[in-house]
């Protein structure tokens, strides 16, 4: 087949800062997807658009043309209104466990086709694993099944199918030095969520030392562009920027944050994750034109708490089941009486990560056990020779690396520290 175009033309145009024709957009992706544009070129295509940046236009196409590279899934024939959420990733961040349910609990279905962890940053469906029996990988119909007849909710791999231009575009900037790039992160979010189908999303776009996006500009503009794509797309899109310089809740690892997202359910937990889960709940049934929704009441009454045991049910775990426990722990002790004024969310990322929890490279195997328990977070009083954190492996040679990882991670202060109040940072909303 001849091709139309000439990828280092291609190349050559983005390198010299001009705006890629839609042609060359849809052309360059679909030719990746077929192998034709080799991964040297993607990536120099790639730097360039680093470096260069893309405007929204070519934004808009390029998601398009990767959304184009393989299925669409389609929910409109459900009986219930669908809502999802997505989080940009951060430490700690378990909140698609409780939130999933408690937003099924009011007849809205949550497809959550989620991702597995790499680096720092857990992933969903490691957490879920913890659960003896539950099976990450289902059958297009038994999902189809879970969101309009079942539960409500169901908590699965993404198939190979959607955006497959992604896929291999993700893995390829990961080694490249290209992640971090606003036209690269949001067409690469965008193109999975709207070729899911469904009817509306908020985005948890996390600001801090523990994300993607350091400073609150930089989210802000991510979370803005997100969101105008989605509109585009004809997807009710809101985004909530939240804080991650801190860890979420007061576990980091896979079982850990199971038992806390239980806890969420069982009406109790801490704070700042009821906190987030019912700001974005709120997102979801506003968006299912339920604005009215007693979210509060469903975490108490049990009724989030059934939709839970329904959907790990279906998938073949037992809610019931005792999680796994760590058969090794190393406490971290405060070293003066003061106040805790700062607890690193990527020092916590990176130590629960070395101890087993997260994997440096795909298909590694995760701990279930691994992970770190807070007994403090910042503004807190602590006492010296008070433990401050808990640390759990199953391979007890990974302590000093995970000690390591939290030099410098923490402080504490003779004076109180200012502390922020809410998680939730600011709102973006479509229009
Ligand atoms: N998550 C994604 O799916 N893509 C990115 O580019 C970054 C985070």
């Amino acid at each position: 087949m001849t091709e139309p175009f000439d990828v280092v033309d291609v190349i050559r145009a983005k390198r010299d800062g001009n705006t890629l024709d839609p042609e060359q957009i849809d052309w360059v992706i679909d030719a990746y997807t077929r192998g034709v544009v080799g991964d040297e070129q993607m990536a120099a295509l790639a730097m360039a658009i680093f470096l260069r940046g893309m405007n929204r236009q070519e934004i808009g196409r390029w998601t398009q043309a990767m959304i184009d590279s393989g299925e669409t899934m389609d929910f409109s024939s459900l009986p219930r209104p669908t809502a999802d959420k997505h989080s940009t990733g951060g430490v700690g961040d378990k909140i698609t466990l409780p939130l999933a349910p408690l937003v099924a609990a009011f007849d809205v279905a949550v497809p959550q086709l989620s991702g597995r962890g790499l680096g720092h940053t857990g992933g969903t469906l490691d957490k879920m694993e913890a659960i003896a029996g539950w099976q990450a990988e289902i059958p297009n119909e038994q999902i189809m099944d879970m969101l309009g007849t079942g539960p409500g909710a169901v908590i699965c791999a993404a198939g190979a199918g959607l955006a497959p231009a992604d896929k291999k575009l993700y893995a390829l900037r990961d080694i490249t030095a290209t992640v971090d790039c606003v036209p690269l992160i949001s067409s690469s979010i965008m193109s999975k969520k709207i070729a899911e189908g469904t009817d509306s999303l908020v985005l948890d776009v996390k600001v801090g030392s523990g994300a993607f996006m350091k400073d609150r500009d930089a989210a802000r503009e991510l979370a803005s562009t997100m969101v105008a794509l989605g509109v585009d797309h004809g997807v009710k899109t809101t985004a909530l920027l939240t804080d991650m310089d801190t860890p979420l809740g007061l576990t980091a690892g896979n079982a850990l944050e199971v038992r806390e997202s239980v806890e969420v359910l069982a009406g109790g937990g801490p704070k700042d994750v009821i906190e987030l889960t019912l700001a974005l709940a709120r997102e979801m049934v506003s968006a299912a034109g339920k604005p009215d929704a007693d979210l509060e009441a469903a975490l108490k009454d049990g009724r989030a708490m059934d939709r839970w045991k329904a959907m790990v049910r279906d998938q073949g775990g037992d809610p019931d089941a005792p999680l796994p426990v760590a058969e090794h722990t190393h406490d971290i002790v405060a070293e003066s009486d003061g106040y805790l004024s700062r607890l690193d969310a990527m020092a916590v990322g990176v130590s629960a990560w070395r101890l087993g929890a997260g994997r440096a490279r795909k298909g590694e195997q995760v701990q279930a056990v691994a992970g770190i328990e807070l007994h403090a977070k910042p503004g807190d009083q602590v006492r010296r020779g008070q433990t401050l954190m808990t640390l759990h492996t199953a391979t007890p040679e990974r302590f000093d690396r995970a000690i390591a990882a939290l030099d410098g991670g923490y402080s504490i202060t003779a004076d109180k520290p200012a502390v922020r109040e809410s998680v939730v940072l600011e709102r973006i909303a479509g229009v």
